[in-house]
């Protein structure tokens, strides 16, 4: 394997120390750039995107060509895996995604394979290889899944959902029912996060979007157990080299601790907490990735510049262990100049805190 110039993300998710605080975007490759909306018009739908190793490659550098990113993550999606598992995932123009055959009842449940990470999801492993063939050791390259509980929503729900109605309305009364498609989903993603490592996914991330809607004991049942079951599972070391691990619970922030102690290497952080108080909490447990509101993508350069330091700031005299990011994904309608504008001010600003 090529040696891997530009490790300072890995670096960061370890606490180790780096020359400046190491900088990518969440959903860094989308419909922001004019050259994803060319290539995925090109591809046709999203899903075709995702299924040809060489259109998501190409989507997953674009944002690379611009920007001075410090790390490239897989193009796909979280909902490959219950598609995988016969729930037959479609997107609705403008609606986003739907499942044809949503889970009901516990029979849905009992049938419910576990993929084969070499079959059904060979598109996404056979993507991970060209990418980092792609890359040719740039920069190391994130891989990622949902976490049991944000998948359950989907499955569930059928969709996306304003009131979590089906799934909550299930685990609240039928709660071993619940536990038994989360302990499924968690075999299934570790399976997947293992192949994605073996392909040669650099570092892995679980993507907990929902898992913020639960009370503070369900999300410890729910949610976070399913995480750890997957952490203690995970691969944690390939090339010869630590393979990082971050949990990421958007509104999670109350929970970081508790995030904290499942083992994983660094915590994703949301911008509903100021990250001085949550590295005061994590202590040196963890590293800590985030976390610019998104929103702040809608204002002038100069405040995105301006908020950039504020963070820097915040987080403190050692910037180590430290990637900064945006506390969610991109947004569509951000302009790339301005997505320019924040990721220029980390590699700007960022330097002093490293000495
Ligand atoms: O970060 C990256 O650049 C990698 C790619 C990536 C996508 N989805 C591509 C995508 C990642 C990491 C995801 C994760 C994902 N997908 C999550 C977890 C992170 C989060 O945002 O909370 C969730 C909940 C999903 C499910 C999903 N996929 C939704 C709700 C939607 C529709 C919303 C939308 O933005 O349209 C998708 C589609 C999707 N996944 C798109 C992209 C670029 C847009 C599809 C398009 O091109 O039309």
């Amino acid at each position: 394997m090529t040696e891997l110039k530009n490790d300072r993300y890995l670096r960061a998710l370890l606490k180790e120390p780096v020359d400046r605080t190491p900088v990518w975007m969440m959903r860094q490759a989308g419909r922001y750039l004019p050259e994803y909306r060319a290539t995925r018009a090109e591809a046709g739908d999203f899903m075709s995107l995702c299924k040809n190793a060489e259109l998501a490659c190409e989507v997953t550098m674009q944002p690379l060509r611009r920007y001075p990113l410090d790390a490239a993550i897989l193009f796909s999606d979280i909902l490959t895996i219950p598609d995988a598992m016969g729930l037959g995932l479609y997107f609705e123009t403008g609606e986003g995604p739907r499942f044809s055959n949503p889970i009901k009842t516990k029979a849905d449940i009992d049938k419910l394979p576990i993929p084969d990470p070499e079959g059904e999801l060979q598109y996404v492993m056979n993507a991970v290889r060209t990418i980092r063939k792609e890359l040719n050791g740039s920069v190391p390259l994130i891989g990622f899944s949902g976490s049991p509980w944000t998948l359950a929503t989907y499955m569930v729900e059928g969709s996306g959902t304003k009131t979590f109605s089906k799934v909550k309305g299930m685990m609240y009364s039928e709660p071993k029912m619940m536990h038994q498609l989360l302990d499924k989903v968690a075999d299934s993603v570790t399976s997947y996060l293992n192949a994605q490592i073996a392909a040669g996914a650099q570092s892995v991330m679980i993507f907990d979007t929902w898992g913020g809607v639960l009370t503070p004991r369900d999300y410890k049942e729910f949610s976070l157990n399913y995480m750890q079951k997957i952490v203690d599972g995970l691969t944690r070391e390939n090339e010869g080299r630590k393979v990082p691990v971050t949990l990421f619970t958007k509104n999670g922030g109350q929970w970081l601790e508790q995030m904290a102690e499942t083992g994983a290497d660094a915590l994703g952080l949301d911008w509903t907490m100021n990250i001085a108080e949550a590295k005061r909490r994590v202590g040196d447990k963890v590293a800590l990735q985030g976390n610019m509101d998104p929103a702040m993508l809608y204002a002038t350069p100069e405040r995105i510049r301006q908020e950039v330091k504020t963070i820097l700031a915040d987080y403190g005299d050692s910037g180590t262990g430290h990637v900064f990011n945006l506390g969610h994904g991109i947004t569509p309608d951000v302009t790339p100049e301005n997505a320019g504008a924040f990721i220029n001010a980390v590699v700007d600003y960022s330097a002093e805190y490293h000495k």
